[in-house]
């Protein structure tokens, strides 16, 4: 079994040391679900109060021009870009991963593809926003069956969202294989990044993908509903029409013309006026990323999700995620009082969190977290169901976020 003095040495040779320095997290807390909400580095809260006193009180509606506002969201995009392994200027943030999904997914359909579906199990809002988006055009919307991906879609349709790495067990795609499969069989997709962006150290352009969305609050630290962002190959923006044509996608915005005209590039996936105080939030979290190695970020992650394994071991709980090699930022383990346990170690400052009906989560952001504390953790989370602390009445009581 495991000892805390094994997990201080894999700490010996963290070469993510000086990244944990630019966090700030609570004392006495163990951070486990910045897979959900990433905590927030420092450049990010400086970059929150440049905008808001200076560039927002001081300078005033001056800055859209001297801040460079009305670029920020393809400065943001560029960062990120760099992180999925795609060209700086191919992907824009903005909105959420919701409104996104639906102007790819209806771009798509508009420009002639036929259906659009996820698997089953997939993270609802893609699946509610495919349904919407259906209702809506007409066109044919499917429920695939978990882990089929392209081959899972009927002839009738040609669209697939699909997470990279899947939200409840942290299970990674094989994204160029995907990519070959949808070629061969002429269909197309577009991945949810959301749990990869900032912790897999995702190739999309050279695995041959086109169309990606991802969240910018979770591994990207922007901030509780930080934009979000599109990628779109640069081989087919150009005659790319989104359908939410708002003036910011526009060619020439304040020429105020009537009759819309798509922007070049992604700047077309603009609609209304960008959340400048929460994009300028993003833009400083990402600077935590210059010079980071991506392949490093990821491989740590899988080894502290491994740490963790080994310290809860002797609980012999049931695990849903695979083995670290297809696993991606977090661990999920089964217990049907998996809420009250989840409650009674965020009364001892170990924060994981739990999806219904019995998963409770833990996430392993690579730039903050240590295998000392992630050991911590895991000897916590087995000392609280050994010894049944949670079952005292208050661990029960059900928050709206869970
Ligand atoms: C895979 C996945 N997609 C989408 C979302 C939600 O995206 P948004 O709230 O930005 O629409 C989440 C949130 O947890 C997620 O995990």
């Amino acid at each position: 079994m495991m000892q805390i003095d094994e997990a201080r040495a894999l700490d010996r040779d963290d070469p993510f040391a000086d990244t944990a320095r630019l966090f700030d997290l609570p004392q006495g807390v163990i951070y486990l679900d910045g897979n959900s909400l990433g905590p927030p580095p420092r450049p990010a809260l400086d970059a929150l109060a440049r905008a808001a006193q200076m560039e927002w009180g001081h300078d005033l509606i001056a800055s859209w021009n001297t801040a460079d506002w009305m670029g920020l969201p393809l400065r943001t995009g560029a960062r990120i870009a760099r992180l999925i392994g795609v060209d700086a200027a191919s992907v824009i943030a903005g909105d959420s991963v919701s409104v996104n999904l639906f102007k790819l997914a209806a771009g798509l359909v508009m420009g002639g593809a036929k259906g659009v579906a996820v698997e089953r199990g997939d993270f609802p809002t893609d699946g509610y926003v495919m349904e919407g988006l259906a209702r809506l055009s007409g066109t044919p919307f499917a429920l695939i069956e978990p882990g089929t991906g392209v081959a899972g879609l009927p002839d009738h349709v040609d669209v697939l969202v699909r997470s990279a790495v899947h939200y409840k067990t942290a299970a990674k795609v094989d994204i160029a294989a995907e990519e070959r499969e949808a070629a061969r069989l002429g269909k197309t997709i577009i991945w949810d990044l959301s749990h990869g962006a900032g912790l897999v150290d995702l190739k999309l352009e050279r695995d041959g993908a086109k169309y990606a969305v991802g969240c910018g609050y979770k591994y990207l630290n922007g901030g509780p509903g930080a934009p979000a962002f599109i990628y779109c190959h640069r081989d087919v923006v150009e005659h790319f029409a989104q359908p939410l044509s708002g003036w910011m996608g526009h060619a020439s915005p304040f020429s105020f013309k009537d009759g819309y005209a798509p922007a070049k590039g992604v700047t077309r996936f603009g609609a209304g006026t960008p959340a400048i105080l929460s994009m300028s939030t993003l833009h400083g979290a990402l600077a935590v990323f210059d010079g980071v190695d991506m392949a490093g970020v990821e491989a740590k992650a899988r080894a502290l999700g491994d740490t963790f394994l080994a310290a809860i071991e002797p609980l012999g709980l049931a695990c849903v995620s695979p083995p670290s090699a297809q696993r991606a930022g977090h661990v999920s383990l089964v217990h049907e009082h998996g809420y009250a346990i989840v409650q009674a170690l965020i009364a001892q400052g170990v924060i994981g969190d739990f999806r219904e009906p019995d998963i409770m989560r833990f996430g392993f952001a690579p730039l903050y977290l240590t295998h000392e504390a992630v050991f911590e953790a895991g000897t916590r989370l087995v000392d609280i169901v050994r010894s049944s602390a949670y079952r005292d009445a208050r661990f029960a009581k059900r928050n709206a976020v869970t």
